[in-house]
């Protein structure tokens, strides 16, 4: 009964211009590890999941790549979305064809972008989230210590003390601003959620029903095409009505049955500049270089993501992202790498889309 959806839809905008709609993160190499991180979670899922089981929600734009990248994954496992609409309606969409190919599925939500050193580990994490799921009508999300007061995740506040394997979700806040950040972190009985989720295909479609229920009788309106071939044309004329919105707002902020499993496998969202950072070798200075060759005099702590091995010359600059490729060179101070996905909106209103 065990099911995966993997998100494959997202642009990796702050990733930027390495990530683009063209070719977005999770469909390429980033850490030079000879696979692409879609490559690794559809591994890594497989290793628990019956491969039929795992279905890829993606952007049409993406169906070429998925295909190309993992051979093994058929048609019917594909679910093209004609436009980005954030993870909601792609959760409830697939959540909706699972269910209706098997009503007591248990399903698991796995962002296709994060990097995960042990596989073991993780697949253990899952194990134990797909029986907690099992066993009573939940939302279970996955938590890791925060480390700093990043403001691109989501929060999860458990009652202190409380140490239990499967904790009790007071509060689910996604994406506070550095002042609340700062201030879950201080107080301590905060997880980062890893955007993992795990429930039942039939309580997900409860939950959608009660904090989205626009959203869910669009989607209920092509119930009996689902797995057909008119399902296609549902989607073609319905998907763009849904609402633009992340599951994060839709449901784990609303919902008071949300549970966490706080794990401590080496993770990381890869989804700004600096987090790459932490995943490859820096020299004396600090300095990350990828793609380029560096030449630097008192220049510390730069993320350098060149371009075809070209050399590039620092002096007395520091904590910067600089990368540059074919089309674009941009440079930026790594306190505001999470802008860097409001830079490239201002890049296509001025030049048009990457
Ligand atoms: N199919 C599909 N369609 N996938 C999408 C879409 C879409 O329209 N938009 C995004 N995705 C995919 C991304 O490719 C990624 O794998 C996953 O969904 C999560 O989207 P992100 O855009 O990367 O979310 P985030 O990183 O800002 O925030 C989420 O993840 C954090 C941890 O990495 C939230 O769940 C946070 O609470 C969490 O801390
Ligand atoms: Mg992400």
């Amino acid at each position: 009964n065990y099911y995966a959806i993997v998100m494959a839809g997202g642009v990796g905008s702050r990733f930027w211009p390495s990530s683009k709609a063209k070719n977005p993160k999770q469909f390429i190499d980033i850490l030079g590890v000879g696979e692409t991180l879609f490559q690794t979670t559809f591994k890594r899922l497989s290793q628990l999941i019956p491969k039929e089981n795992i279905y890829i929600l993606t952007n049409k734009a993406y169906v070429g790549l998925i295909k190309e990248q993992v051979p093994q994954i058929i048609d019917e496992q594909i679910v093209p979305e004609p436009e980005m609409r954030n993870t909601a309606p792609s959760i409830l969409l697939g959540s909706m064809k699972i269910f209706l190919k098997n009503p007591d599925a248990i399903t698991v939500i796995a962002p296709s972008d994060h990097w995960i050193e042990d596989q073991d580990a993780f697949t253990e994490s899952l194990k134990m989230a797909f029986s907690a799921a099992e066993k009573e009508d939940r939302l279970i999300t996955l938590g890791f210590e925060p480390t700093y007061p990043n403001t691109g995740y989501g929060y999860i506040q458990f009652e202190k003390g409380d140490a239990a394997e499967v904790r009790k979700v007071l509060q689910f806040t996604e994406k506070p601003n550095l002042k609340k950040a700062n201030q879950f972190l201080s107080e301590r009985n905060y997880l980062w959620n890893a955007g993992i989720f795990i429930w039942s295909a039939k309580y997900i479609l409860e939950c959608f029903k009660q904090f989205a229920p626009e959203m869910y009788r669009l989607f209920e309106k092509g119930k009996d095409v689902y797995n057909t071939k008119h399902e296609k044309a549902f989607l073609e004329q319905y998907y763009k009505t849904a609402a633009n919105i992340s599951i994060d707002y839709a449901v784990m902020e609303k919902s008071d049955a949300i549970y966490v499993i706080p794990v401590s496998f080496k993770w990381s969202d890869l989804g700004t500049w600096s987090s790459v950072k932490d995943h490859l070798a820096s020299d004396e200075e600090g300095n990350t270089i990828i793609n380029s060759r560096l030449v630097a005099e008192n220049a510390e702590n730069n993320i350098i993501s060149g371009y075809d091995r070209k050399i590039v010359v620092l002096k007395n600059i520091s904590d910067l992202i600089i990368v540059e490729d074919e089309e674009v060179l941009m440079i930026v101070p790594k306190e505001d790498e999470q802008d860097i996905k409001s830079l490239r909106e201002a890049v296509m209103k001025k030049y048009g889309d990457d």
